[in-house]
């Protein structure tokens, strides 16, 4: 067997997705690959170990270098800037970032509140757009801070729609389309440079091929 090659997945539907499109670059995955309460599941077959992360924590991992290569969304990507090789798009998990806010809520406030886990991302948009706002980190249910007053808008992932939907929130504005990406750690990509070429090639093959 070749040498293994190690893999940071964030859990749920992207682990699924990518589950998915190794299968069809002809990976053999046990048919029993789940997690459950594991966080290291062996593919021997494939020579793949695939470590169970948070998805803000892949591109840790691979920085690191204890996980050579790893699925990591954009909107992470872009908000940690780690010091990794995205190598492919692997077009799966699509959702966008975008600004949200109350029906009615008053753009031409100053220097409105903005609660996000993505603090980086929206204090570069804000900039962009010549606003000035105080950004507010949260880790999560960031809808929940315009309907209680901690925040007048948020940014976050929109997937559906349905969470803004459910909390009477709208879209103000949209700021960047986000699909999961394929990253590499730069040495690995140097010492298994053979095995992870052939893992981008057999991909890309199937991402563009359109069988995502
Ligand atoms: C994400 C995101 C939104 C929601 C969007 O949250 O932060 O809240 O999904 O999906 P939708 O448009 O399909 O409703 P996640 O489920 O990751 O939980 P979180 O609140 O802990 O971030």
């Amino acid at each position: 067997m070749n040498e293994w090659i190690t893999i940071a997945m964030p859990k749920g539907r992207i682990f699924e997705e990518a589950a998915t499109l190794l299968r069809k670059a002809n990976y053999p995955l046990p048919d029993d690959f789940s997690f459950g309460r594991k966080l290291i599941v062996e593919a021997p077959e494939a020579g793949m170990k695939f470590f169970l992360a948070k998805p803000m924590d892949v591109a840790t991992y691979v920085e690191h270098g204890v996980a050579d290569i790893g699925v990591a969304g954009k909107d992470v990507l872009m908000e940690e800037q780690r010091d990794v090789y995205e190598v492919l798009d692997l077009n799966i998990s699509a959702c966008y970032l975008a600004v949200a806010g109350l029906p009615g809520e008053r753009r031409e406030q100053v220097a409105p509140k903005v609660a996000t886990k993505y603090p980086n991302v929206a204090t570069q948009y804000f900039k962009e757009q010549g606003e000035q706002v105080e950004v507010i980190t949260l880790n999560g249910s960031i809808e929940l801070a315009p309907l209680i007053g901690l925040a007048d808008r948020i940014v976050d992932i929109v997937s559906t729609g349905q969470t803004l939907k459910e909390n009477g929130l709208v879209e103000l504005e949209t700021i960047e389309a986000v699909t999961s990406r394929l990253i590499v750690n730069p040495v690995s990509y140097r010492m298994k440079d053979q095995r992870i070429d052939e893992i981008v090639e057999r991909l890309s093959q199937i991402v563009e091929g359109g069988e995502s």
